[in-house]
Formats: C-alpha cells, sequence, structure tokens
C-alpha cells in the first residue's frame, strides 16, 4: 500500500509525461480542493458536503461536489439528482465531462466519481493527460471542489486526502469516531507527512460541547504524533431537521433554513471564506495533477 500511495521518487517524476505541464496559469484564479473524511463512517460526511455546498454557493462560490465514496455514494441520493455517467465515463471517451456533470441546488455541480474511483487509482499516462485536459475546460467554472470521501483508510480514502490542499476531518463525540479519525490522522501524518487537519465536530448539543470534542482530539493526536497541526473549524449541532431533510432529498439549508445545523453550516461556509487562499496552490490542474502522480 505504502507504495501505491508513496509520492514518485526524483527518477521517476523526471520520466513523467505530466512534469511538462505547468502548474498554474497566469491569471487564472486559485481553486481550493476540500477532502472531506471521517474515518469512521456515518458520521455525518455527506450531509457536511452536500450542506457546505449549498452554504458556499450561497456566498458566491462556484462548487463542484466530487463523490468519491466508491462503497456508500450517495450524494446524488441526498440531493435527489439521478446521474447517468461517473468519471469512468470520460476516462474511457465515451462521454465528454459535460455529460457527466449534474446540476444540483444553485450553482453546484455534481461530479460522480464513485464507479470510476478506482479506475482513478490506476490510470494509464494517456488516460491522465486526457483527465487532465478536461479539468482545463472546468478551471474557469469552479471555484472550490469539495470532495465526498469514502469512510476507512483505503487506498483510494488515502489518496483523495492526499491530493486535496485542505483536509476536513468530520468527528462526533462517540469515542468510535474519535478513534477512527486520530488513525486516519496518523496513516497520513507518520506515512505520508501531512501535518494540517481541519476537525469538524459534527452532532454535538452545543459550541462548548464541539470544543470539548476537539480537545480530547487533539490533545492525544498533538501529544502522540510529533510537528502536527490540528485546527477547530467548528461544530455542527445535532439537529433532527437534517433527517428531515434527507427524507426530503434536499439539503438542509434549502428544506429547513432556520435550523440550527443550518445556521452553523452558514457560519461554516464564512469561516473557510475568510481564510487566506492558499498561495502554494496553482488550479484546478494542480490538484488533478497530485492526484495523478500519488
Ligand atoms: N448534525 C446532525 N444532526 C442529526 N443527524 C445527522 C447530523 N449529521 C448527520 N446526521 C445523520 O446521520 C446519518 C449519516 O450521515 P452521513 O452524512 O450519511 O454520514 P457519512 O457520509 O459520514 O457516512 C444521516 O442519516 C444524517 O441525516
Ligand atoms: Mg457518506
Amino acid at each position: 500500500m505504502d507504495q501505491a500511495l508513496g509520492l514518485r521518487n526524483k527518477e521517476s517524476a523526471s520520466m513523467d509525461p505530466l512534469a511538462s505541464r505547468p502548474l498554474a496559469y497566469p491569471g487564472t484564479v486559485p481553486v481550493r480542493v476540500i477532502a472531506v473524511s471521517s474515518g469512521k463512517g456515518g458520521v455525518g460526511k455527506s450531509s457536511v458536503v452536500v450542506n457546505l455546498a449549498v452554504a458556499l454557493d450561497r456566498v458566491g462560490k462556484r462548487v463542484l461536489i466530487m463523490d468519491a465514496d466508491l462503497g456508500l455514494a450517495n450524494i446524488d441520493v441526498l440531493l435527489g439528482l439521478t446521474p447517468k455517467y461517473n468519471i469512468g465515463h470520460v476516462l474511457d471517451g465515451s462521454r465528454d465531462i459535460g455529460q457527466v456533470l449534474v446540476n444540483g441546488p444553485g450553482r453546484i455541480k455534481v461530479l460522480s466519481a464513485t464507479s470510476g474511483v478506482q479506475e482513478l487509482t490506476r490510470l494509464s499516462d494517456e488516460q491522465k493527460l486526457l483527465l487532465l485536459d478536461v479539468m482545463d475546460d472546468l478551471q474557469s467554472e469552479v471555484d472550490v471542489v469539495l470532495i465526498d470521501n469514502g469512510a476507512g483508510i483505503s487506498d483510494s480514502v488515502l489518496y483523495f486526502s492526499l491530493a486535496a490542499q485542505e483536509k476536513i476531518v468530520v468527528v462526533t463525540p462517540e469515542p468510535t469516531s474519535l478513534t477512527d479519525a486520530y488513525a486516519f490522522i496518523k496513516v497520513l501524518h507518520l506515512r505520508h507527512g501531512e501535518r494540517h487537519f481541519k476537525i469538524l465536530i459534527n452532532s454535538v448539543k452545543d459550541e462548548r460541547a464541539g470544543r470539548a470534542v476537539f480537545a480530547k482530539i487533539s490533545r492525544v493526536a498533538e501529544h502522540f504524533l510529533d510537528g502536527l497541526a490540528l485546527s477547530y473549524l467548528g461544530a455542527i449541532p445535532f439537529d433532527y431537521s437534517l433527517h428531515k431533510a434527507v427524507m426530503q432529498q434536499r439539503s438542509l439549508l434549502e428544506a429547513f433554513p432556520s435550523a440550527a445545523a443550518s445556521k452553523a453550516f452558514t457560519v461554516l461556509a464564512e469561516v473557510l471564506e475568510k481564510e487566506q487562499p492558499q498561495t502554494n496552490f496553482g488550479n484546478i490542474n494542480f490538484f488533478w495533477k497530485r492526484l495523478l502522480q500519488i
């Protein structure tokens, strides 16, 4: 697995057909790529992705959701969409990206990567170049890519987390969620040198409870893992309206705009929006280039 996930060494990088492609194009707006992961399943990753996407859309960001959960793909179900195709169809040349992307609420676009996820982890050089060309076209249409990652620490989950510039880890107060999130962070830190993780606490009573859960995980992680920097991103309250919105196959922000969790997602989008844009990353191609080289 290490080999599959380890970045290429210098020698093989020089043979890389992608190496000559520019990392960023002058004048293009940087695209933020954020992977939402958790360790444990069922903690709210997909709910966070869907509602954060809507909240970001409302502050003027053009969001692309990538459903990268191979096992339990459900962005389409949560938003009442019916994508016919996935990234695998782009790779085999049977569809172009315009046919694969589905329109979500607002200006949100959804890319179903699910059935194509495994293909993404083992592409031929020609397919890699094809994918980069495809992403060139998307560059001018997207500000933020949100990746809904699968649970666990499988190769494909680590693969998408490594490729994203920003890593949100969703944690609930359950002890199993904490231990699984810790295991996830540990693998990315020890094997791949990742240091920065944004911790989002979900399903808590209030902000204070969120901070207490964050204190627990950061105490352990920063004690046992050298050089780690966990930041507290915020807390989403437990809110039964989320369940009701899922039943309606709509985002919470659309179905119940005044629900407590809707307000928390709006605050979350504002917090992310206020953060300094990362200057060391170029455009959407940078993400794909990283992804393809892992
Ligand atoms: N803050 C919350 N309040 C109430 N229910 C929640 C909350 N977050 C998630 N849920 C519920 O938990 C279940 C699992 O959420 P989901 O987003 O599918 O998790 P994951 O993608 O991590 O597997 C869903 O039924 C969802 O409605
Ligand atoms: Mg999910």
